[in-house]
């Protein structure tokens, strides 16, 4: 292999190097395989999620890139801080991925539960949308950043998921 080529897949394997990135929900699932994914490439990481355990043992097997804030994405104050905590600890926020997600496990009945709705909402659809106007706040000014959010095939296929998930 010549050296342009070795330097071509260096780059390949960096191609988050320099980059600052927010991931919730990241303690499990997408959110930590995307941990593990974007340290590998070079970026920072703030992981954020409410699950502290699970956060800090990824945080600490990807240590030097990532740190762990407690963060309940259905909060704005929480949202919003793990921003200011990327600012002040790495001055930039390059990359904010609206990840964390819940689900209930509800049928339709006449029992159905709206508190069980409103916690799927307030995590599913204003934990994403207090991501966006909390990355928005920093990105805009500097005009570049990505703001990434995981949707689900549930969002337009009704039947197989709970409604608050549909929702
Ligand atoms: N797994 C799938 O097949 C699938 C398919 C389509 C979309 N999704 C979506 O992808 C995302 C990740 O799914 P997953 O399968 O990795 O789920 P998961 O349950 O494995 O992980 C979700 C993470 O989000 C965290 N979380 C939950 N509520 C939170 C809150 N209020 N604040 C901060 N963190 C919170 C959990 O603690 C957990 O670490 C979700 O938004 C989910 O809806 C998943």
């Amino acid at each position: 292999m010549s050296t342009a080529e070795v330097a071509a897949g260096l780059w390949r394997r960096c191609r988050l190097q320099g980059k600052v990135a927010i991931i919730t929900g990241g303690s499990a699932g997408i959110g930590e395989a995307t941990s593990r994914l974007f340290a590998n490439h070079g970026a920072k990481i703030i992981i954020v999620d409410i699950e502290d355990d699970a956060g800090k043992k990824v945080a600490d097997s990807l240590s030097p890139w990532a740190t762990y804030l407690y963060c309940d994405v259905s909060k704005e104050q929480d949202v919003s801080a793990a921003v200011d905590m990327a600012m002040e600890k790495h001055g930039k926020l390059d990359i904010m991925y609206n990840n964390a997600g819940t689900v209930d496990n509800q049928k339709l009945s006449v029992d159905y539960d709206m508190q069980e709705f409103e916690r799927v909402m307030n995590v599913n659809v204003k934990g994403v949308m207090h991501g966006i106007k909390h990355a928005a706040r920093v990105v805009i000014p500097k005009g570049k950043g990505s703001i990434i959010s995981t949707a689900s095939i549930a969002g337009m296929v009704g039947g197989a998921t709970p409604y608050s998930y549909n929702a």
